[in-house]
């Protein structure tokens, strides 16, 4: 099996750990949806020893992911499970749920669907964290997004980036409140939602 790699991970996983680290206390439990190869799960557990993170993805990506968690060793690293947001979910529960990349892949139904799953998955007071590209106010928010999101839907017309306020919306019905929604590089972003907590 070779190792898989993916040069935007490299770029990006450094701007994305210094803006969910207070996320991401001692002895938080990350499910991450979508790990691709593994790599950001290997980066963010080297450099957060006390978290305790979960890859997860479509079944041909776990051997990649493996390579990756073999080499790397780390006590804090789960071996990867298969999760499709259509079928296969863990039964645990997490502090976080973390996923990067994944949205624009899937179409409006995947996404619905994982945005209400992750509500089941995730204890109350738990952050749903989303980076990606976004569009706001029905607009892209810049010319590489719109060419990019050409470029996705020339290989799948169902996939393409998604509309903020749609995820908000989806959000808000799963009782998550938006907490935070950061600027990256590249014309990405962080959104951040809550799970409220339960009175009693
Ligand atoms: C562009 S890659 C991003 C991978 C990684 N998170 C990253 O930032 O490099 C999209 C990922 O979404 C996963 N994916 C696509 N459809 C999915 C689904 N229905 N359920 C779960 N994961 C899915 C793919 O297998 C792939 O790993």
């Amino acid at each position: 099996m070779n190792k898989p790699f993916s040069q935007s991970c490299e770029e990006n996983q450094e701007v994305i750990l210094n803006s969910i680290s207070p996320y991401l206390q001692p002895e938080t439990r990350v499910l991450e949806i979508g790990s691709g190869t593994g790599q950001h799960a290997v980066y963010f557990g080297e450099n957060i020893p006390q978290l305790y993170w979960q890859c997860s993805d479509l079944a041909e990506n776990l051997p990649g992911i493996n390579v990756w968690i073999d080499e790397a060793n780390l006590p804090n690293l789960a071996r990867p499970v298969e999760l499709d947001v259509c079928s296969h979910w863990p039964e645990n529960k997490y502090d976080v749920i973390f996923s990067a990349n994944t949205f624009h892949i899937m179409n409006q139904a995947q996404v619905e669907g994982c945005m209400r799953r992750c509500v089941d998955c995730l204890e109350p007071g738990g952050c749903l964290i989303i980076y990606g590209p976004f569009n706001y106010n029905g607009s892209y928010t810049s010319t590489s997004n719109e060419n990019f999101d050409s470029w996705l839907k020339s290989r799948d017309p169902e996939s393409g980036i998604k509309h903020f306020e749609w995820l908000n919306k989806l959000a808000q019905r799963g009782n998550m409140q938006l907490v935070d929604d950061i600027a990256m590089p590249a014309n990405n972003r962080i959104l951040i939602w809550k799970c409220e907590t339960l009175a009693g």
